[in-house]
């Protein structure tokens, strides 16, 4: 399909959007040169990986090895395929949208997704009010929800038996594969079609656009089959990771703070009881897309968990994605109720609004658990509580660590200073321990050892240096290709996968495009692409002196080439032979 729009539109587009920009967006970058850093939006973590390379327009998280151009990022941060990407970027750029033909087969399939949902809510929301739906209807108000409130987040029924929606849908004109594209269906072992959520009462997940992604079923008839609830599994309008439960409704909500909370029927509750800020990330921990949606509508974000072990987890992990993303982040602690739903119901809302102006900030909230697993009342649990506290300390900034310090200190009936002394020691320990992890992970690297993409590297370290080394200078100097090729066949290269990456650079060039990232991403796995990326970002940006001394090199290497076995080496050899070369200069 991407043949449809051109090389040199994509190169415009590329060329009009600079990727440190674009990432910039997304993800706060610290600068330094043409190399920017910042913590990777796709996984999660505290120290920044993630890494953007200006020169090369390219980035690469060294923990997650994440890596790609300005479109692919586009395609992964915004869940679009390449020609959406390469729109989407366009748009941003103000250029005209390309030329294309009427093959646009994934977005009129997003269209027919959202139709059949908004279809399937109405559905679920008639049916629940039709005669067979009494049940359900009945079980939403045991549980004290409102018609009102059930309109309002157009909950529903999904009757019983097998085929209700799916023949409502098919009778409508939707085909097969629209259906199970929605995920509103799959198919039976006998090749028939059978609904996805049967006699469960629906809840629909809606966008800040209003449009309905996704649902939720949850079982309310004792022995039913089937899990607690059933989810929309992710569809190609719909990823878990990037939505949030009733942001549609949160939206609107003026005061820049919003509540987090665990499960559907806690959001629903909270609304009815008037706290129409309320959304839920759906039983996870908060991803770095949602924490990202949440910072869209507020400031200020209080997690409102379930007060079991599972919900404080969720807390822990998610505290430090939102503190990434720039957020005021606080924490309720709910005593008497397993959730806020159970809590309204028992306590009444003003009791929750009490709860909500205590709340705690992170700080607080993190030492408080702490201090929970010890007893401070032995001399034992004091040891373990401070030594714990305090490498908890050691990663908070100084100001922090000094009003914190003095709280445990009190506590604990000692100086505040002997609490600093030892938060300290516990930073130079950890900063000492992340710098030999990143020098063994860069010398794992750099001797291929564990490679998986190149495995033949480890064993000819001189000559697959050569080989990225001039793959590195080819592609920032791409006009060299041609003369590379002439000079040196692909076959004259040292490591198999060397020899493909080669291979792919002279067709593409040949064929008179641009040799870009995304282009490679049609050709090679996640796992070399990011190879790549690292390969065209190593060292300094090369100029093309070296060209001859690189290929002679390569074919030296070439003809000696008697592969000797790489896992007879230990890593102190490795270590020694890539020394060995550092000193040569290769
Ligand atoms: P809970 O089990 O706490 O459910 O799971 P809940 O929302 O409080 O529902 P009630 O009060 O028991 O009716 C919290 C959330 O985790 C997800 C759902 O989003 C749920 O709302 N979850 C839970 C699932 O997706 N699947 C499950 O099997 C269980
Ligand atoms: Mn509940």
């Amino acid at each position: 399909m991407h043949r449809l729009i051109s090389a040199e539109y994509i190169n415009e587009v590329k060329e009009r959007n600079d990727i440190t920009d674009v990432i910039s967006g997304y993800v706060s970058l610290k600068r330094s040169g043409r190399i920017s850093k910042g913590l990777c939006p796709f996984h999660s973590e505290k120290t920044p990986s993630f890494t953007v390379y200006g020169d090369t327009a390219s980035y690469y998280c060294f923990g997650c090895q994440s890596a790609g151009d300005v479109i692919t990022f586009i395609s992964k941060m915004e869940n679009l395929d390449y020609v959406e990407s390469i729109k989407f970027l366009a748009n941003r750029a103000g250029m005209p949208m390309p030329e294309e033909g009427k093959n646009d087969g994934l977005a009129h399939m997003r269209m027919r997704i959202k139709e059949q949902n908004r279809e399937a809510g109405r559905f679920f929301y008639h049916s629940l009010y039709s005669p067979e739906g009494r049940q359900a209807l009945e079980y939403f108000r045991s549980r004290g929800l409102s018609d009102e409130t059930i309109r309002h987040f157009g909950l529903g029924w999904s009757p019983d038996g097998w085929d209700k929606l799916v023949s409502h849908l098919s009778g409508l004109g939707y085909r097969r594969e629209e259906i199970f594209a929605a995920d509103l269906g799959y198919s039976s072992r006998k090749g028939g079609m059978i609904d996805r959520f049967r006699n469960r009462v629906m809840f629909p997940i809606i966008d800040v656009q209003g449009n309905v992604v996704a649902f939720g079923g949850r079982r309310f008839v004792e022995g039913d089959s089937g899990g607690k609830y059933v989810n929309t599994s992710d569809t190609l309008i719909y990823k878990k990771t990037n939505h949030l439960f009733a942001m549609n409704i949160a939206k609107n909500n003026k005061s820049r703070e919003l509540i987090l909370c665990e499960g559907y029927m806690d959001v629903i509750a909270l609304h009815q009881a008037g706290f129409s800020n309320a959304v839920a990330a759906l039983g996870t921990a908060v991803t770095p897309q949602q924490a990202r949606l949440l910072h869209k509508y507020a400031d200020r974000v209080v997690l409102s968990q379930d007060g079991d072990e599972a919900g404080q987890k969720s807390i822990a992990r998610s505290i430090p994605i939102m503190k990434a993303e720039g957020l005021d982040v606080r924490v309720l602690a709910i005593t008497g109720a397993k959730d806020p739903d159970e809590f309204i119901s028992q306590y009444g809302p003003e009791r929750f609004k009490r709860l909500l102006e205590r709340c705690s900030n992170d700080i607080e909230y993190s030492i408080l658990r702490i201090g929970n697993k010890y007893d401070i009342a032995t001399d034992d649990g004091r040891l373990h509580y401070l030594r714990e506290v305090c490498d908890y300390l050691s990663g908070l900034g100084t100001l922090e660590r000094e009003v914190y310090a003095g709280r445990i200190a009190d506590r604990l009936h000692i100086e505040k200073s002997a609490v600093l002394s030892q938060a300290e020691s516990s930073a130079r320990r950890r900063a000492k321990m992340e710098k030999e992890k990143e020098f063994r992970e860069m010398a794992n690297n750099s001797a291929g050892i564990g490679s998986k993409v190149n495995p033949e590297r480890s064993a000819n370290l001189r000559g697959s240096a050569a080989e990225y080394a001039l793959l590195n200078m080819l592609f920032s100097h791409q006009d060299f290709i041609k003369k590379a090729s002439d000079q040196l066949p692909p076959g004259q290269f040292v490591t198999d996968f060397g020899r493909r990456v080669y291979s792919k650079f002279i067709e593409i060039s040949d064929s008179g495009q641009e040799v870009t990232i995304s282009l490679l991403s049609r050709e090679f796995s996640e796992s070399e692409i990011s190879e790549i990326v690292r390969i065209i970002n190593t060292g300094e940006q090369r100029g093309t002196d070296d060209f001859d001394r690189l290929i002679d090199v390569i074919r030296t290497e070439h003809s000696a080439l008697k592969p000797r076995d790489a896992a007879k080496l230990s890593s102190d050899e490795l270590l020694e032979q890539m020394n060995r070369l550092r000193k040569k200069k290769l």
